[in-house]
């Protein structure tokens, strides 16, 4: 054998080490990547920051799951082999066990497997919101008597979850066959412990990444994203504000030309978002859907008959978003109003804008789903302070309420007069001025839902449970979907009554229309009437959007449901005009009237062009607008959301050895280094005698393009590097 072919040889081993040790494909077969995982992210507010982020390259532990209190104490003392990833149930999830896991230092991560039927739902409730849901941002803020839900607690269920700086990555795994995955083939099969004895090496383990940008809170962080868009492009930005639009219509407009009386705008609102840990989760039923849809029929059944409404009043359809957030939507329309720039950028002969002033009454209504345990009763809630001036006013309202509902038999009660108003958009308009308020909801003083604002709001628990997947052209007609007719057609006729003093009892919302609608926000928006309404290039969008949910989200995204919500409004309120073409339909657009071209039904489509007085506006918190805004005040809301880089979050599985045998490899790894180093060297210096020397390398290359990589001397360096850097052996496959 020659020199020539000894130095070959040498080489080809060289090769072989790399290439089985280093490339993607060995990596993927160390690794199992868990893709049903929803990552809890981090916000930030004036103060602080809340949710979850992991190291930059991922928060690593053993894979524990958690059944019974003895894993607790095996995690919080026994364990040998800490830090922990602990699997938890859903139902499983309290704040107080895992604070007390994260405080522990033993724990590096959670992974929380979703409830996948109503049996496996917390039996007591859950909600990741506070038990006094948006306190300090509402009318009773600053008020001895009420403010702190002195009087009622109404989310007792509230533990918080939402507002922790957690120091490490939460996820919820949604794949059952991947949580059996990790169940069976990880722990069960590695970890495991055996009547209180450890397990061996190898152990499975679990990298759990969540990287955020953001940090500390949000004035330090717009403070930093300003600093460098002045400096770079967009790159480097840590946070965004959250914010989405408000969606409004109306019914007997005023425009700039025409008179717009004091108190002759009748608002009727509900909140069009909520909010969970985890991100692209759409569990939403009773709050906020059921509230949309009520006012979404009432819409319907006054779009029918709003040519009688002539005189000098308005009604105002509004959908609120952010509410979640510390009221973002209403504070910045109430802001807007305060300010004089509420429709203010309307043409000439566009909508008169809107003051304080302009407005009469306040309808809201709040969570409406009735679950089977409860009585089919709505409760009519009015703030006990405004009572001190205008108590005739509110009872006179509630007495015209309770009328309407008497025609309908609808069980329709006030709770005490001294109980403040449960959270609602109504309060931070109470804030300002004086207006008879009331809010409609299935409670009479705690929630009935004791899943609000949490992953476990479904459908089902409220009686909308028919197949997401079957024929919507069947979707029956529950007493839900009865029910919540009824109250459409109570809060119709009331708007009615209100702005004609006249009677509305031929008014009647659709059950078809409401049947419709909770199916499309609840179960499935890739819906029959959800397409009805969208042009045709937006249409295919919805088919590719799995997870359409409600959470208000940054700024810059446009959320598709506020979207679909703006145009389910404009249809109900509007007028269809009768051959007009697609591109015609754009002119259609004028004065208060906004065209909508809207793809229709049938096969092939029937479109058509729409006009309606409905709008959007921004719903993005005052404290972002307003300059030299005291960020510290609590007037307004401050939430802002960290910014990830893209493919930030992952979920992997994989088995470690022991640290005796990490030893050993480590070894040898210097070894190759060692004697890479010597080859490289080797190389460099004779390169020319090399290659020409070994004629039958060029044959090789064309057969193994990679392998010229591993050839390169400027690339061995870092790929060596590497393997004594974090060195994982190649020897361990979770299969
Ligand atoms: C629910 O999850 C369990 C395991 O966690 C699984 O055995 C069962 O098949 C799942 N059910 C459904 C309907 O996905
Ligand atoms: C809150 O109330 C206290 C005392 O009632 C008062 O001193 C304080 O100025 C109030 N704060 C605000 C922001 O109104
Ligand atoms: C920010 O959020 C934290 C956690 O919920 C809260 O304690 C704090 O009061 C909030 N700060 C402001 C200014 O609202
Ligand atoms: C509306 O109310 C405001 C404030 O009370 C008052 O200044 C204004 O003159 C009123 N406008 C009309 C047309 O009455
Ligand atoms: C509507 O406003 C006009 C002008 O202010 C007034 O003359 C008329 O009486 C009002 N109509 C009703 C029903 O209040
Ligand atoms: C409400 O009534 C109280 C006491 O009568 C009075 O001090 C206050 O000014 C009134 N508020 C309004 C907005 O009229
Ligand atoms: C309301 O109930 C009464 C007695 O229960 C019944 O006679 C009446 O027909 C009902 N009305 C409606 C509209 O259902
Ligand atoms: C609601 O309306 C339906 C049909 O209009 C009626 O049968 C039912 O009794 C009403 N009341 C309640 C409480 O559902
Ligand atoms: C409403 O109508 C009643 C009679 O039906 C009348 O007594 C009352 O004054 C009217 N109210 C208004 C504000 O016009
Ligand atoms: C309700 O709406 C459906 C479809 O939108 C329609 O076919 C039906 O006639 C309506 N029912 C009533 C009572 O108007
Ligand atoms: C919510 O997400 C599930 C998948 O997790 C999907 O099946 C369902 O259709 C979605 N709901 C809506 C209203 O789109
Ligand atoms: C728009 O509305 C104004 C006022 O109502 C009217 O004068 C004008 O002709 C309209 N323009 C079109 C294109 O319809």
């Amino acid at each position: 054998m020659g020199m020539g072919h000894v130095q070959s040889l040498l080489i080809l081993i060289l090769i072989f080490l790399c290439y089985q040790g280093f490339s993607v494909r060995t990596k993927d077969k160390i690794y199992v990547n868990i893709k049903g995982q929803k990552a809890c992210f981090r916000r930030l507010n004036a103060t602080s920051q809340i949710g979850c982020s992991s190291e930059s390259k991922g928060n690593i532990g053993v894979v524990h799951y958690m059944r019974t209190t003895k894993d607790h104490d095996w995690v919080l003392n026994l364990g040998p082999y800490p830090p922990y990833v602990i699997l938890i149930a859903a139902e499983n999830f309290n704040r107080q066990d895992i604070t007390e896991l994260i405080d522990s230092k033993r724990v590096n991560g959670i992974l929380v497997i979703e409830a996948n039927s109503t049996a496996q739902l917390p039996p007591n409730g859950f909600s990741s919101d506070k038990s006094c849901p948006n306190d300090g941002y509402g009318l009773y803020y600053n008020n001895t008597v009420y403010k702190s839900c002195k009087k009622v607690e109404w989310n007792p269920p509230g533990e918080g979850q939402m507002f922790v700086d957690y120091s490490i990555p939460i996820f919820l795994l949604t794949n059952s066959n991947e949580v059996q995955y990790i169940i069976e083939q990880c722990y069960e099969k590695y970890n495991n412990p055996d009547d209180g004895l450890a397990s061996h090496f190898p152990l499975c383990a679990a990298e759990l990444k969540d990287a955020m940008n953001g940090a500390k809170d949000s004035i330090t962080c717009i403070r930093r994203s300003n600093h460098f868009t002045s400096l770079t492009t967009s790159m480097n930005q840590y946070c965004d504000p959250l914010g989405d639009k408000n969606v409004f219509g109306f019914v007997n407009p005023k425009n700039k030309h025409e008179e717009q009386q004091n108190k002759s705008v009748i608002i009727a609102a509900c909140r069009l978002d909520y909010m969970t840990l985890f991100e692209n989760v759409n569990r939403s039923a009773d709050n906020p859907v059921t509230s949309i849809v009520a006012l979404l029929a009432a819409a319907e059944a006054i779009g029918k008959v709003k040519e009688e409404i002539t005189d000098n009043k308005t009604i105002l359809f509004t959908f609120f978003q952010g509410e979640a957030f510390d009221y973002i939507g209403s504070s910045r329309m109430v802001y807007d109003m305060e300010t004089g720039t509420f429709l203010k950028n309307e043409d000439k002969y566009g909508l008169h804008a809107l003051n304080l002033n302009h407005l009469s009454h306040f309808i809201e209504v709040s969570q409406l789903g009735y679950q089977q345990t409860n009585e089919a009763k709505v409760w009519l809630h009015s703030d006990p302070i405004s009572r001190i001036n205008i108590s005739k006013q509110i009872e006179h309202l509630v007495d015209q309420i309770q009328r309407i509902a008497q025609q309908l038999n609808v069980s329709v009660q006030e709770p005490g007069h001294s109980q403040p108003l449960p959270p609602s958009s109504s309060q931070r308009f109470l804030r300002k001025t004086l207006l008879p308020t009331i809010v409609f909801a299935n409670h009479e003083n705690k929630f009935t839902n004791i899943y609000y604002n949490s992953m476990f709001d479904i459908g089902q628990l409220i009686g909308v449970d028919y197949p997401s997947s079957g024929d919507p052209d069947d979707i029956p007609i529950t007493d839900q979907a009865l029910l919540l007719t009824n109250i459409s057609t109570i809060l119709a006729r009331t708007l009615y009554q209100l702005a004609t003093n006249k009677s509305g009892s031929h008014i009647q919302a659709n059950s078809t229309t409401v049947s419709h609608l909770l199916y499309c926000y609840i179960l499935n928006s890739n819906c029959p009437m959800f397409h009805m309404i969208l042009r045709e290039e937006i249409s295919h969008k919805f088919h590719k959007i799995p997870e359409m949910n409600l959470y208000v989200s940054v700024k810059n995204n446009n959320n598709p449901l506020t979207y679909i919500t703006e145009r389910m409004l404009a249809y109900f309120l509007g007028d269809k005009l009768e051959n007009v073409s697609k591109s015609d339909c754009k002119t259609m657009t004028n004065g208060t009237k906004r065209s909508y071209w809207m793809q229709g039904i049938g096969k092939p489509r029937q479109g058509f062009c729409l006009v309606a007085v409905t709008r959007n506006s921004d719903a993005v918190s005052p404290a972002f607008i307003i300059d030299d805004y005291d960020w510290l005040s609590g007037e307004y809301s401050t939430w802002t959301e960290s910014i990830w880089l893209q493919n930030a979050m992952s979920v992997r599985l994989f088995l470690v050895p022991s640290n005796k045998l990490q030893a050993v490899t480590l070894f040898v790894g210097v070894l190759i280094l060692c004697l890479a180093m010597g080859i490289v060297f080797f190389l460099n210096s004779r390169a020319e005698v090399v290659f020409s020397a070994a004629p039958h390398l060029p044959y090789l290359f064309s057969l193994f393009p990679k392998l010229r990589l591993h050839l390169s001397i400027k690339a061995l360096h870092p790929v060596l590097s590497k393997l004594i850097g974090h060195f994982k052996p190649p020897t361990y496959c979770l299969h």
